[in-house]
């Protein structure tokens, strides 16, 4: 595979005048060049190049594109034909990365580990037989309270107290020892890494043993109470969430995912009907398993064993969560209290009650235990505040940030404004982080190169669509120009995060798959250049950035009137791109908020009549005021800026 960084050598370098004038000759107009279209019969030239934008159209038939494009119609060439081709024109040496699709010695490699793991796991499983561990290993699960079939169906073995009962095995069944060093089973001295402990198998999201974990069985105080399977080509730590194989449809179906700390919790839980659990394994979250967790289920319950302590530490764990648009929700067990206990003292009703009555909206969660600690002391509380709106602008959607504000604010005894402020420098400053960390690379997205569409030939107009598409044309015109000039923001960043909270609402299919790749992008710290979006590898992407750069005029005049769109790119627009922008994000937003306006008022009307639903109600009419207060905001800008 070509690596990102010299695809985009060659998008920079390569003229399209030049690659044009190797198959057909051009004349200057103007600013232009014109020629002959070799793509249809013409006797007067209507194939336009344009070498400030580096692309061409022609009027006749319609074909556009930059220099990749033209050798991929021209010569029906691929991509990375393509793209080998001007390499060789320019004299560019292309960096060769490996390819992510594994090969099939790779592939054979991880299979014996898997293998190899299953193997240990059945020589575990079946030392719970033996006498000495049915009466020590099933003995202590069974005073545990765990059952036969919990315990099967979480892998549980024995590991006997020899030196080298599993190797031997092994080598008798022509195991190589090699095998069983790469999958963790050995330690330092070529012995058996797991010894005289209880066995809980580690498996993947698709059920295949992967690791062990040991736990002690003696109080011994010198040994650590569990070991785990090291790091192996199949194991990852950072990746792994204990029980996800069983509960998975369960946090789907809940969709809520409990965050218990324990092995033995999440097998209570599951023993006892609460299935839509995973541990961490004592470790605080990482951004992988977190992005596992979102595959699931947007909300999550994180159940914190109730010790002050260590608690102050978790809270910090749970920004992970947010940053990634989580919904998270806390519980505390009474002090001293794990889950898998409390569950066994109160029984698996009471404890679901528990679950559910007590847990907390993180953020309030959070604002309420700071603010004990701060009491009256002004300075305290300032630095509460700080340390809450940091929390606040890790949230992506901007519509959640402006409830938790209003509501911490009140919490607080704060002014909203005041906190309003402090958010807003939070936001920059995390923006500010994004751009530091990205990197000058853009990956290719693999995800567009599979799942290219049928390229969309009739334009459908669906609701919204020419305040879609103004919003598109401005993000993918004006990408990487700077728009916020202190804080080194560029156009598509800013774009993105003003019109985070409505993402969702895009109704066109194109524009849909636009924005999403416009996230990933930024999710990713990429801010793509024009260039990037003129040369996409996803044909309709890239039809859709040169149509945005070529037209002067894409609106017409009884499209302003008629859709309340105002062009203003007739004259000059790249000075203009500053106001453009952000009239048009504004237009968007309005349009956006009226619709989810009219929703929720028709989602009120209905739950008025539903007498139960009181709760659901009151947050819905909460919401609406919410609502009417960002669309305040927006027209008042938008006046703002018209009048200017
Ligand atoms: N853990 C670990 N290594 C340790 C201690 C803990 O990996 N030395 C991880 C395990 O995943 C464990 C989790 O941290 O499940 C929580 O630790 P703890 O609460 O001490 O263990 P429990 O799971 O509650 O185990 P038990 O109930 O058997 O004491
Ligand atoms: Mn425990």
């Amino acid at each position: 595979m070509i690596s990102q960084k010299s695809v985009e050598e060659v998008l920079e370098t390569a003229r399209v005048e030049e690659v044009v004038s190797d198959y057909l000759t051009l004349k200057r107009r103007g600013v232009n060049l014109i020629g002959l279209c070799p793509f249809h019969n013409e006797k007067t030239p209507s194939f336009t190049v344009s070498p400030t934008k580096n692309i061409y159209k022609c009027f006749g038939c319609g074909k556009a594109g930059g220099s990749v494009q033209f050798l991929m119609e021209h010569d029906n060439l691929s991509f990375v034909e393509a793209i080998r081709t001007l390499a060789k024109k320019y004299n560019i040496q292309l960096e060769e990365t490996f390819s992510a699709t594994k090969s099939k010695e790779e592939i054979e490699k991880l299979e014996s580990l898997y293998i190899i793991n299953e193997f240990a796991q059945k020589y575990y499983r079946d030392q719970l037989d033996t006498d000495f561990g049915k009466s020590v290993a099933l003995g202590y699960f069974t005073q545990r309270g765990f059952r036969k079939e919990t315990l099967k169906a979480f892998g549980l073995g024995y590991a006997p107290n020899q030196k080298d009962g599993l190797l031997r095995l092994a080598q008798q069944k022509g195991y190589k020892i090699e095998k069983l060093r790469e999958a963790g089973l050995l330690n330092q001295y070529d012995t058996d890494f797991f010894r005289n402990r209880v066995i809980f198998s580690l498996y993947s999201i698709s059920g295949r043993v992967i690791g062990f974990a040991g736990r002690i069985l003696s109080a011994d105080a010198k040994a650590p109470k569990y070991i785990n399977t090291p790091e192996t080509e199949i194991y990852h730590k950072r990746k792994f969430l204990y029980g996800l194989h069983l509960t998975k449809e369960h946090i789907r179906r809940a969709k809520n995912c409990l965050i218990v700390e324990g092995y033995t919790d999440v097998m209570t839980l599951y023993q006892n009907d609460i299935r839509n659990v995973v541990a961490a394994s004592g470790t605080s979250l990482t951004e992988e398993q977190v992005r596992l967790i979102k595959r699931y289920s947007e909300n999550v319950t994180m159940i914190f064993d109730g010790d002050p302590a260590g608690l102050k530490a978790a809270l910090r764990a749970v920004d992970i969560v947010l940053a990634q648009g989580l919904n998270v929700r806390v519980v505390l067990l009474p002090e001293g209290e794990d889950p898998d206990g409390y569950l066994k003292s109160i029984g698996a009703e009471a404890f679901a009650d528990y679950i559910e009555s007590k847990s907390e909206d993180f953020i309030l969660f959070k604002t309420k235990l700071l603010l004990a600690d701060a009491e009256d002391n002004p300075l305290l509380k300032a630095q509460v505040a700080k340390d809450i709106v940091a929390s606040i602008a890790l949230i992506p959607a901007l519509l959640k940030r402006s409830i938790y504000v209003k509501e911490c604010a009140r919490l607080m005894g704060l002014d909203e404004i005041v906190l309003m402020q402090e958010l807003k420098t939070a936001i920059a400053t995390n923006l500010k982080k994004k751009k530091h960390l990205h990197s000058a690379g853009l990956q290719a997205d693999s995800d567009l190169k599979t799942r290219r569409s049928a390229p969309t030939q009739k334009k459908e107009t669906t609701t919204d669509y020419f305040q879609e598409k103004a919003l598109l044309e401005v993000l993918l015109k004006f990408t990487d120009k700077i728009y916020l000039e202190e804080d080194d923001i560029t156009v598509f960043q800013y774009v993105l995060e003003m019109i985070e909270d409505v993402k969702h609402t895009f109704n066109d299919p194109l524009f849909k798959k636009i924005i999403d790749h416009c996230y990933t992008l930024l999710d990713n710290n990429k801010v793509p250049n024009s260039a990037y979006f003129l040369n996409h590898e996803d044909k309709d992407i890239r039809q859709f950035a040169i149509e945005a750069s070529i037209s002067p005029y894409a609106y017409s005049e009884n499209w302003s009137e008629k859709f309340q769109i105002h062009m203003h790119s007739q004259k000059a627009p790249d000075e203009n791109y500053h106001k453009e922008t952000l009239r048009t994000v504004l237009r968007f937003k309005l349009r956006k908020f009226d619709h989810l306006i009219k929703q929720n008022q028709a989602t009120i009307a209905q739950t008025e009549s539903d007498a139960k639903d009181s709760d659901r109600l009151l947050t819905l009419l909460k919401l609406h005021k919410v609502l009417l207060e960002q669309r305040k905001i927006i027209s008042d800008r938008l006046g703002q800026i018209v009048l200017s």
